[in-house]
């Protein structure tokens, strides 16, 4: 594995020629996107899609965001009606991902042999750059070992990845920290699959009405997939973590008074004493940022139960809320008795 540096927002030449000369001959680079790090291959590449799944143990029913630098190159993969063409021109690059039926150009093993396919336009200079250089879409999930938080810094996909991947392109902290929204065009209205960076709020001005499932919230875990990685469990640490929606406080003294060792995940403002604290920031887009960071760090930290305070459903809020969920495995809890049920420590 070779570690290569690079400024994010005015990408290194050489760095950018290395990645793509990498993805050129079916090999993969890890590289930042203004959501988080993602794992890369030619999209066209089946022996690079391949090293893809088998690096990150990913089950092969649970297909690949193909990234492309722009609209045209989206409608080389997939069929873009003429409505979307004009609102893709505003809306990327950016955090979204959109589910389009597929033109079956890119790898069968990237979609999963399924009949649509997952696209985005990442609003990064590194991930455009080498898509650029290469000529073509590359294919890529989060760039974490399956089941553990989506990397938000090199360190995270070396610490998942590091034996298994050609090159490493280190750009820094990502931006916005939690994975991109994803919709279903395909579905009348859209579908939210993931909410993400892109609000629900920002997506009605474009779309209109957007229908967001109960599982997009984290309330749930789809039994029938709506999208296929729904299905598999996501972001745990192995920490148990319990969303609080009462006094964080009170939550935390409650759990101490009992022996047992409390980690708060402070967050928007509230936040409590403990046998550890870790601040996620006062400001949502701080927290969401910090999320994946401080749940790889709740592990090191030896303690019984982690405490996350609830936050408000709504902008960038909505993506925080429904990661918190999956990461606490649906435990939350109102008020003392809730939190009292679950078996801690
Ligand atoms: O921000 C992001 O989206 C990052 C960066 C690297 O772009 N990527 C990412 O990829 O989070 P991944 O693989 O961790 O999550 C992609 C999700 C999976 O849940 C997958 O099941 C879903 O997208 N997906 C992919 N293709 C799909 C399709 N055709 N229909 C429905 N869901 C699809
Ligand atoms: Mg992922």
């Amino acid at each position: 594995m070779k570690i290569l540096r690079t400024d994010p927002l005015r990408p290194d030449p050489q760095v950018v020629k290395t990645a793509a000369e990498v993805l050129r001959r079916g090999g993969i680079v890890a590289a930042p996107t203004e959501t988080v790090y993602g794992l890369f291959a030619d999209a066209r590449s089946d022996a690079g899609c391949a090293r893809v799944f088998k690096a990150k143990g990913r089950p092969p029913d649970n297909p690949l965001i193909v990234h492309v630098d722009s609209v045209e190159m989206a409608t080389e993969v997939a069929e873009v009606p003429a409505e979307l063409y004009e609102v893709l021109k505003r809306v990327w690059p950016g955090p979204l991902t959109l589910v389009l039926k597929s033109k079956g150009v890119v790898s069968r093993c990237v979609t999963a042999g399924l009949e649509t396919v997952a696209v985005r336009a990442p609003a990064h200079p590194v991930p455009l750059a080498i898509i650029r250089e290469l000529g073509a879409p590359i294919a890529g999930p989060s760039a974490n070992k399956a089941g553990r938080p989506s990397p938000t810094a090199a360190e995270h996909v070396v610490e998942d990845l590091g034996g298994e991947v050609d090159v490493v392109v280190d750009g820094g902290p990502t931006f916005f920290g939690v994975e991109s929204t994803i919709i279903d065009v395909t579905k009348r209205p859209p579908l939210l699959l993931r909410p993400g960076p892109f609000t629900v709020e920002e997506l009605e001005r474009f779309f209109g009405p957007i229908e967001v499932p109960p599982v997009a919230r984290g309330l749930s875990e789809a039994d029938v997939a709506v999208a296929p990685g729904m299905k598999y469990r996501h972001y745990a640490p192995d920490t148990p973590l319990v969303v609080v929606h009462f006094d964080l406080s009170a939550a935390a003294a409650a759990l101490r008074s009992r022996g047992l060792r409390v980690a708060v995940l402070c967050a928007v403002g509230k936040c409590a004493e403990a046998d550890a604290v870790l601040r996620l920031g006062d400001d949502i887009y701080e927290v969401a940022k910090n999320l994946y960071g401080a749940l790889r760090e709740l592990d090191r930290l030896s303690v019984d139960v982690g405490l996350v305070p609830a936050v408000e459903e709504r902008g960038i809020g909505l993506a925080v809320m429904n990661r918190l969920r999956k990461a606490a495995g649906h435990r939350e809890a109102f008020n003392l008795e809730d939190l009292l049920r679950y078996e801690l420590g």
